[in-house]
């Protein structure tokens, strides 16, 4: 991946003079859906408690979540409070220079960049892996505040027992043995990229993050400052996301496929967000559940979760076309 420049940077030097290689002459002319006439699906994380009342009401509707749009929102998850921690020390990272950051991190700004002509987002996003832990390396981590480790550390166990919660109710939900899942996710590999989107003037120009859809397992989405950028493709519209505040967003895939977004600018101001991708460990392999390919045929190949990341890191950002390697 080439080096970029640094657009916390660049939106604050000349707001007005934006370079050529940031302009997307497609954005202004998408057509938004924002009536409010399509309700993406908010779960109840509550419910989905077994023995409690509206338990199989709500995993019906899980399914349809993530059959019908392979997103949703889910509340009541019981992170609240690592989630507000995180938003502290969050806010906090951003307001600092990121130029001294730019080298060390394990992965900065964007990531899929291949090569000089590309158009480039709008956004910069520092990029770690909290887990697994062996693997962990925190000279890569934000030193400053002081306490982002901890309170990353923190948030990331929570995000991988909340993952592993939907996995199996996932599993159960798709007819297949939740172990079978479950155990693909244990010593997962989990990565953070926290996304920063300073305003633009020229908002309705700038892309914030190039359409895809997620090549991970499973993505855990907050927004940390609920400043709206998010949207998704659903019957050939882009939809924005309301931030629902606390709320998290997931994004599925597999036989769940993750539905194509991405995250527009805001004028007046900057977006927070941060993405928690959770993939199978690497001894494991990427392909369908057996309890499925049994039932149904493999449609994809299963391929070592090894493979499958450098089929992440040797394209663009263009996720719909990565499973089409797969078939
Ligand atoms: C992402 O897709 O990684 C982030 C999207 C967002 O910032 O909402
Ligand atoms: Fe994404």
């Amino acid at each position: 991946s080439l080096p970029v420049e640094n657009v916390q940077a660049l939106a604050s030097k000349n707001p007005e003079d934006i370079p050529l290689r940031y302009i997307r002459p497609e954005v202004e002319s998408d057509e938004i859906l924002d009536d409010g006439s399509l309700q993406v699906p908010v779960i109840d994380m509550n419910n989905l408690v077994m023995g409690q009342v509206g338990y199989y009401e709500e995993l019906a509707k899980l399914h349809r979540a993530c059959k019908e749009w392979g997103f949703f929102q889910l509340i009541n998850h019981g992170a609240s409070e690592a989630f507000e921690h995180m938003k502290v020390v969050t806010e906090e990272f951003f307001k600092l220079p990121l130029e001294g950051w730019l080298c060390t991190g394990e992965g900065y700004g964007q990531a899929f960049v291949v090569s000089e002509d590309q158009r480039l987002d709008w956004g910069d996003m520092p990029f770690v892996l909290p887990l697994p832990a062996s693997r962990r390396n925190m000279r890569f981590w934000p030193q400053n505040p002081a306490s982002f480790k901890s309170t990353l550390e923190e948030y990331s166990s929570k995000l991988l027992s909340i993952s592993m919660s939907l996995l199996e109710l996932m599993a159960e939900n798709l007819g297949a043995n939740p172990e079978e899942l479950t155990s693909k996710f244990k010593d997962c590999i989990q990565g953070m990229k926290m996304n920063y989107y300073p305003p633009c003037v020229h908002a309705d120009k700038v892309m914030g993050l190039t359409p895809h859809s997620d090549a991970t397992g499973l993505t855990l989405l907050i927004q940390i400052n609920e400043v709206e950028g998010l949207q998704i493709r659903k019957d050939c519209k882009w939809v924005p996301i309301e931030p629902i505040p606390g709320a998290i967003i997931i994004m599925s895939n597999g036989e769940y496929s993750s539905i194509e977004h991405r995250a527009v600018v805001n004028v007046e101001k900057e977006r927070l967000s941060i993405a928690a991708f959770h993939s199978p460990n690497m001894e494991s392999n990427f392909g369908p559940l057996p309890d499925l390919a049994a039932k149904q045929g493999a449609k994809y190949k299963t391929i070592s979760v090894e493979d499958f990341l450098k089929l992440i890191v040797s394209k663009k950002l263009d996720g719909k076309s990565l499973l089409d390697h797969l078939r």
